[in-house]
């Protein structure tokens, strides 16, 4: 029965991981494969993902006589995709190649004179775009946006913009305000993108303090509660001590979060529920404390299922979401791979600890 359940729980956590791989189609381990769409050579060009929420993925390459290749890839969301070049990492001032698919392709250069949609003007621009480079090609969902450019050295402020979902810019080219943007650095010889995301002390704080708070403390709490029985009633003590701290953690995280959402208005609405979820879990656990039985109470035993089966219910969730959370903020696999040691070591004492369990039984 236990075995079955420590089964259950990491079918739930693979299950949960690997929904949130993107399910579409390309990547840098896999070649372009657009069959002479591109008015230009692509089979060289150096390859990142720049923009991990959004599945961005960009090559470039630039060849002796100074002509820069850009083929950037996205997936198609009925809307417009954009990658400006800036001079300071601000969208105002910047010159931007926007393309999107709708009954036809369109790719044109819009200068970014204000934030305001009209103070965004198509057709204009100090990109020097080399004649007949540009061509937007919609394969297997996702767009390809390809330009050359005519420059001894682009400018490494790199800013990326996806439009409003199943939202097509009108006849007159003016573009809509965008979903989500990401302003970015570009080391073009490494390849190395790094975020000059807005807030990002804030976004740190909101990520530690989740991770921490759902993701690490409320683990710790449960290991305590499962394995140290033997020790009454110093046990409980340190278990509602560790979970209190860790709801506080969280709740702190999640207003951290509210605020972000406020500031930067991103696309993050699954991000969010699950959040909520997990808070709702986090207050009946609370309350069921307050309202436990008595030991010797024949309803106790009901309570001590519910209670593990909201803790267990919670516990999957925040693991879930923090994955989630990373890769939506695009912190970059360090964030994951540390988390995911926190957890390897976490689980591995559960399994020292619930082998004991067995044997001393
Ligand atoms: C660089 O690319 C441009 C445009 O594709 C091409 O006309 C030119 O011949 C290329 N130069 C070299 C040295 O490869
Ligand atoms: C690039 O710009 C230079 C100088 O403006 C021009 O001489 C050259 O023909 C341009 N190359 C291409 C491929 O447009």
């Amino acid at each position: 029965m236990k075995m079955n359940i420590s089964f259950i729980f990491i079918l739930f956590i693979i299950l949960g991981l690997s929904s949130l791989v993107n399910s579409q189609t390309d990547s840098c381990s896999s070649n372009l494969n657009l069959n002479g769409l591109i008015p230009f050579e692509t089979t060289s060009l150096h390859c990142y993902p720049v923009w991990d929420s959004q599945g961005f993925i960009l090559r470039y390459l630039q060849n002796r006589s100074n002509i820069w290749s850009f083929v950037l890839s996205a997936p198609d969301t009925n809307s417009y995709v954009a990658i400006g070049f800036s001079d300071n990492g601000k969208m105002v001032g910047s010159s931007a190649i926007v393309g999107w698919v709708s009954d036809a392709g369109v790719i044109k250069q819009y200068y970014l004179g204000g934030t305001t949609p009209d103070q965004v003007m198509p057709d204009q621009g100090s990109l020097q775009v080399v004649e007949n480079s540009a061509a937007i090609i919609l394969q297997s969902s996702r767009l390809y946006l390809a330009f050359q450019l005519n420059t001894t050295q682009p400018q490494s402020r790199l800013i990326y913009s996806v439009g409003q979902r199943d939202t097509f810019p009108p006849p007159n080219y003016r573009l809509l305000q965008h979903r989500d943007q990401v302003s970015t650095s570009l080391n073009y010889v490494t390849g190395q993108s790094t975020s000059l995301s807005p807030h990002s002390r804030l976004r740190k704080s909101h990520g530690v303090l989740n991770m921490l708070g759902w993701g690490i403390l409320m683990l710790i709490g449960a290991i305590t509660a499962r394995y140290f029985r033997q020790w009454d009633p110093i046990w409980f003590y340190a278990h509602v001590s560790i979970q209190l701290l860790g709801f506080i953690f969280g709740l702190s995280g999640l207003i951290a979060g509210f605020v972000l959402d406020n500031l930067l208005g991103a696309d993050v609405a699954k991000h969010k529920g699950i959040g909520i979820f997990i808070l709702v879990l986090g207050c009946l656990q609370v309350m069921a404390l307050l309202g436990r039985p008595d030991k010797a109470s024949k309803v106790r035993k009901y309570w001590n299922w519910y209670h593990y089966s909201l803790g267990s219910i919670l516990i999957v969730f925040a693991i879930s979401n923090v994955f989630y959370g990373i890769h939506l903020g695009g912190a970059g696999s360090g964030w994951k791979v540390g988390y995911g040691s926190v957890l390897a070591i976490l689980f591995l004492v559960a399994i020292v600890l619930e082998v004991k369990l067995w044997m001393r039984k």
